[in-house]
């Protein structure tokens, strides 16, 4: 289905000690000859010619429709009904190779309707990231549900499950990892002690369509995942989410939520009889939004490995550069996928430059860079009122969560072939770094 060389798993450890062994001969003689030519142009920011003169923004445009999608959107406008969205819910199982999947209006609602599923006791805890998008957390509290926020890996951006060990109490129930920005987490050891602490395992996959460890799909892993649609997102259908289940019973009770038509309930099921009343919601995806992701479907697994090819093409040669880190596991069994950015860490203290005066140059050179905080969940206002809780969550110190802000460096990632700016962001480095004493 893919191929090694398409792996983002090698690790800049591995890659620094091969060169340390092999007396840093080849790899040496390359850094050289990059600093000198660097070393030799002037910085954009002192008023040398930027080395990526005219950014091909189109790089990055993101989604990218052809005539499939204007083919399936008219088709659907010219003899409407919902029939895309039972297509797309069977080829989604058929693509996962799970038993269940819902369509939904969105990520968020999809998130909403697992959490309903679960059908546990007010106060019962999930683990979760605190590094993620509101809608992995907040609405749990509509169901009573309590997040206990868990510390990431400041280098994975993933959650760290030997923070979780230390969080786990009596009324934690279950565990939800997120594989951030399409790098899977550690599901095989998460399931290992979820199974060992009788936790049920949950994924938010929103950003890791196709995306894969030890050849299974995330979200596959779990009792219960979601993915978004929305139009960032690797499979975009501009709005629209995804929830998969494992069993009957998590499938019915997420899809009674807001699907008052039962489709999928069978005869037996107890929410049958809520046929024509549902639960109160109406979260059906848009057939149109259904037609767009059906299309997308047909190229993910091309996408994703070309992606790929050409992350590496510019990682490979940026990680070179002392104190510059790639957002990688080291893992060789999993397949990341790359989603609206291209995470590089930096230790300022090993680079001797600051984040700051790196960013600063390197917009100068026309580099989309950008000194990225994400905003953290367990600092925001409503997890600290009572007004929004059955049981308040605690907030607590997450140090690797604020590395990992006070750190990054997001670049684009480049959604089509882009050789120049590939070529152009490499050189814009090399200048940075090889003039990167002088900054300030
Ligand atoms: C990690 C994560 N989970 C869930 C969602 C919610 O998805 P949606 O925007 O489709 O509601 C998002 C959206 O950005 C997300 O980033």
């Amino acid at each position: 289905m893919y191929t090694e060389a398409t792996n983002a798993g090698t690790s800049n450890t591995s890659r620094r000690t091969f060169l340390k062994a092999a007396g840093a001969a080849a790899g040496m003689a390359l850094a050289t000859q990059r600093t000198a030519r660097g070393s030799v142009e002037t910085l954009a920011i002192n008023g040398g010619t930027p080395a990526v003169p005219a950014p091909d923004t189109d790089a990055w445009r993101w989604p990218r429709y052809g005539e499939a999608e204007e083919q399936a959107v008219l088709e659907l406008v010219r003899k409407p009904g919902y029939d895309p969205i039972d297509e797309l819910e069977a080829e989604w199982c058929d693509y996962m190779d799970v038993p269940h999947a819902k369509a939904h209006c969105n990520g968020t609602s999809a998130l909403a309707s697992m959490f309903f599923a679960l059908d546990l006791p007010p106060g019962s805890e999930i683990m979760v990231p605190s590094y993620t998008f509101f809608a992995t957390i907040v609405p749990m509290r509509l169901f009573g549900l309590v997040p206990v926020f868990v510390d990431i890996n400041p280098r994975t951006l993933n959650f760290d499950l030997d923070d979780a060990k230390r969080r786990l109490t009596p009324n934690t129930k279950a565990v939800l990892p997120v594989h951030w920005i399409g790098l899977p987490c550690d599901m095989d050891a998460i399931c290992d002690w979820a199974e060992e602490k009788g936790l049920i395992v949950l994924e938010d996959a929103a950003h890791a369509h196709g995306a894969t460890l030890q050849d299974k799909y995330m979200g596959a892993w779990s009792d219960m995942a979601i993915f978004s649609y929305q139009m960032s997102k690797p499979l975009p259908a501009i709005e629209g989410g995804m929830g998969t289940y494992m069993t009957q019973e998590y499938y019915d009770r997420a899809t009674i939520f807001g699907h008052y038509q039962a489709p999928g309930i069978p005869d037996g099921s107890i929410y049958k009889k809520y046929l024509g009343t549902g639960l109160g919601l109406k979260l059906r995806m848009h057939p149109m939004a259904a037609a767009l992701a059906r299309c997308q479907l047909q190229g993910l697994e091309e996408r994703v490995s070309a992606g790929l090819a050409q992350t590496r093409r510019l990682n490979d040669v940026l990680t070179e550069l002392p104190g510059l880190y790639e957002q990688t596991s080291g893992r060789t069994d999993m397949r990341r996928i790359h989603y609206e950015w291209n995470m590089l860490f930096i230790d300022e203290q090993e680079a001797g430059v600051s984040r700051e005066a790196v960013v600063a140059a390197l917009q100068a050179e026309g580099v989309r860079a950008d000194a990225l905080s994400y905003r953290l969940q367990h600092k925001q206002p409503m997890y600290t009122e009572a007004a929004w809780w059955h049981h308040l969550p605690e907030i607590p110190e997450l140090p690797g969560s604020d590395t990992a802000n006070a750190t990054s460096i997001a670049l684009p990632y480049f959604t089509r072939e882009a050789p120049e700016m590939v070529a152009q962001y490499i050189k814009a480095f090399e200048k940075v770094w090889a003039h990167r004493h002088e900054l300030t």
